[in-house]
């Protein structure tokens, strides 16, 4: 939980700045830090290997969200990915449902195994959305504007 204490505290600021009433989640695993959150928002959790019948069984890689959420998170899912293909893929996908925002942590955790700011590669954002996120919250998590 400490690792998540600086985005439990960044996300509800970007959900009120930006107006977020509705909320996918890709890749919630056991949605545990997320479920400590204090934010009041339609909430819907998607994982390809569900943890548990809350989260609804999505592969992000070959499929579209059924409906065009606010902001789509995807916190720690493409660092796992084998290739940045399948990132691209990916994110082609939530764009492809007409999601407003993402907020994702950087693939490029995934080069290195590290999280250090000196060691990260060519960014998520100069790869795939070629635009700078609107918000940054230290080396990873990034918050973009998709339309
Ligand atoms: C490291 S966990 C992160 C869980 C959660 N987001 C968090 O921050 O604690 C990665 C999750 O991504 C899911 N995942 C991996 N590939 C996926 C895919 N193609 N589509 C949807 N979920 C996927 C895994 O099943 C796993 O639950």
């Amino acid at each position: 939980m400490a690792a998540t204490k600086a985005v439990r505290a960044f996300l509800p600021e970007l959900i009120e700045k930006y107006g977020i009433e509705t909320v996918a989640d890709i890749g919630c695993g056991d949605r545990h830090w997320v479920s400590k959150l204090d934010w009041s928002v339609e909430y819907d959790g998607y994982d390809v290997d569900p943890f548990d019948d809350k989260a609804i069984k999505f592969d992000a890689i070959n499929e579209v969200l059924p409906k065009a959420y606010d902001l789509v998170m995807a916190v720690y899912v493409m660092n796992h990915f084998k290739n940045d293909k399948l990132c691209a893929r990916m994110v082609d996908n939530i764009k492809a449902s007409g999601a407003k925002y993402l907020f994702a942590t950087d693939i490029t955790v995934r080069a290195t195994g590290k999280l250090e700011l000196e060691m990260l590669g060519e960014p998520l954002e100069s790869k795939f959305h070629k635009s700078t996120p609107v918000s940054k919250l230290d080396c990873f998590y990034r918050f973009w504007a998709l339309q």
